[in-house]
């Protein structure tokens, strides 16, 4: 195991200077980059004889059919796009896995077919809106979201054109009734496996998340000459507001609440800001929660606005409910832990993933690996040897178990 962990770790920093910008890793949904990393995969699955394509949305996809006659397959990956200045392992680490997965599946004879699954789009940076590529893979795009538009005022359906792909096919992307189970493996992109020194857990539920904007609307004026008892300040506002999201999270049990997007206009210094646009990304295990929590944060951003005589509005992106794994395979998963001799261990997940839309289309587990420092969404992101040799032998468990149980 090894040679293979040393290898998927090889791999994800090799695919991590397929990058749009020089120095950082920045790889975004249907970006030049990610022709690279096609053809790089491709290479890679078709070495150990997997048939290839990509699907109408730009997951890549490779199948590996031990005996024409087996039907019933398992569906093993995730993400290949990153967050800006992002680390190598995020995603990738989970298709690199996979590769080696296959590799092991074939070493043991496996009687079970592998699809391997790099997701196109799963961050939802370029268009403000995640899991694209798991959706179309689930079954659930959304043909209204071919309409949205980047920064460069780009269509998805123009993005998709130009990648060489064919919106009208996505329908054709979605699994057939043969995919049995999806098992992503991925960095814990948290503290909590360092804090335990544990290598692995199996991942019991991901958290439901919220994204929202709100545009706070004054009054741009003259940074010298506008009274302050007089200005109608947006940047004022929404930095008084971002101070209440701060506080309200820090004294909620399991919520997170990020500002992590401002854009202030006109963003120059000698002029009060008249329009700032925020996101608001709010996370917690349990619905109820998060949704009280979003109405309290609403509430304040219009107390904050009124008393400061500003407009406020909110649109939003994302209303993700919670998601449990699925309770049957997870046993499977950590099972295939201990067996592989590594203490139990079970968690939820604070981060989404794809596995959270698979999981509404077909059973789904999911196993995490330590994150050293317990850093993600950074250029520090990292994983040990031990860990990702840890997380191939318990997938080698797990595949055994399928065998035996599901198959
Ligand atoms: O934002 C997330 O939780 C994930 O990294 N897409
Ligand atoms: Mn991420
Ligand atoms: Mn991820």
């Amino acid at each position: 195991m090894k040679h293979r962990a040393q290898r998927a770790i090889a791999e994800c920093r090799l695919i991590a200077t397929m990058s749009e910008e020089s120095g950082r890793i920045t790889r975004r949904f249907l970006t030049a980059p990610m022709h690279q990393v096609h053809a790089h995969l491709r290479r890679r699955m078709e070495e150990i004889g997997m048939q290839v394509h990509v699907d109408a949305v730009g997951n890549l996809r490779g199948l590996w059919q031990p005996a024409a006659e087996s039907a019933k397959r398992l569906v093993v990956g995730s993400h290949i796009d990153t967050v800006p200045d992002a680390g190598a392992f995020d995603g990738i680490l989970g298709v690199t896995l996979a590769l080696e997965l296959v590799g092991i599946a074939q070493d043991i004879a496996s009687p079970l077919p592998i699809e391997v699954i790099a997701f196109s789009e799963e961050e939802g940076v370029r268009y403000g809106l995640p899991y694209f590529g798991s959706r179309a893979v689930a079954g659930r795009f959304d043909p209204t979201l071919l309409a949205l538009t980047d920064a460069d005022n780009i269509t998805v359906d123009s993005a998709l054109r130009h990648f060489g792909l064919h919106p009208d096919r996505i329908a054709d992307a979605a699994l057939d009734d043969n995919a049995m189970c999806f098992f992503e493996m991925h960095i814990e992109q948290g503290p909590q496996l360092e804090a335990e020194d544990l290598s692995v857990a199996a991942v019991t539920a991901i958290v439901g998340q919220t994204r929202l904007t709100l545009t706070f609307t004054g009054q741009a004026n003259h940074a010298g000459t506008a009274p302050m008892h007089l200005r109608r300040d947006a940047l004022a506002a929404a930095a008084e507001w971002i101070t209440a999201v701060e506080t309200v999270a820090q004294h909620s049990d399991g919520l997170a609440a990020t500002v992590g997007k401002i854009i202030a206009e006109p963003n120059v210094g000698n002029v009060v800001p008249g329009i700032v646009r925020v996101s608001l990304d709010v996370r917690h295990a349990r619905d109820s929660v998060r949704s009280a929590a979003v109405e309290q944060l609403l509430a304040t951003a219009h107390t904050i606005s009124s008393r400061r005589k500003l407009t406020l509005e909110c649109t939003g992106q994302l209303q993700q409910p919670a998601v449990p794994m699925d309770e049957r395979l997870t046993a499977f998963l950590d099972s295939s832990i201990q067996a592989a001799g590594y203490p139990s261990k079970a968690m939820p997940s604070g981060a989404g993933h794809d596995a959270i839309v698979l999981a509404g289309r077909l059973p789904t587990a999911m196993l995490f690996l330590r994150s050293p420092g317990g850093i993600s969404h950074h250029p520090a992101e990292d994983v040990r040897q031990q860990d990702v040799e840890a997380a191939l032998r318990v997938a080698r468990e797990f595949l055994l178990q399928l065998g035996r149980h599901v198959g």
